[in-house]
């Protein structure tokens, strides 16, 4: 099963952080060239949202069947050591809050009136989302 989850949470960073990135730039091209914030919009913005949120289900999973998740926080001794700090603590933190922004920009985007301000809605909170988990990812783990 922990491995299973494992390769899931892996295979799906891929998945989460193209759509992130590819939903960014089409934000930033929809505001720039002034066009309408339209359903087809909404929708490619929801694609990205749906993977981050599924991203988030299976890495909470993780985090209670992964011997680097919550059993490292509470066996003591992780804040000392900086890899398991991470997987234990600051990595899962960290992109908890980056998907409550990816959340409220999607979620503002279909309230707001102005095109320009929708547009600008999704890019801003999926990028200081995408920064926020870039900063935090075990990269020694993952691509190591
Ligand atoms: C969009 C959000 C997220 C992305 C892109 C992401 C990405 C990753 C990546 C690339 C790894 C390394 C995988 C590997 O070693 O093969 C990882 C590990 C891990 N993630 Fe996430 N993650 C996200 C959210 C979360 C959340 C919200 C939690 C928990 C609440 C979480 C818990 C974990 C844990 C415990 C590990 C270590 C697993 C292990 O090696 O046993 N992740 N994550």
């Amino acid at each position: 099963m922990y491995t299973g989850i494992q390769h899931l949470h892996s295979g799906l960073a891929y998945l989460a952080l193209i759509a992130l990135i590819i939903v960014i730039v089409l934000m930033l091209i929809g505001s720039l060239s002034g066009k309408e914030f339209t359903e087809k919009d909404r929708k490619i913005a929801m694609i990205a949202f749906i993977l981050a949120h599924t991203q988030l289900l299976v890495g909470l999973i993780l985090y209670f069947v992964s011997p680097v998740g919550f059993s490292l926080l509470t066996s003591g001794g992780a804040m000392s050591d900086p890899a398991a700090r991470l997987t234990a603590l600051e990595h899962p933190l960290i992109n908890i809050i980056a998907i409550v922004l990816i959340s409220i920009g999607y979620i503002r985007a279909k309230k707001l009136q102005s095109d320009r301000a929708r547009f600008r809605s999704v890019y801003m909170m999926y990028a200081i989302g995408l920064v926020l988990i870039l900063s935090r990812i075990p990269w020694a783990n993952w691509l190591g």
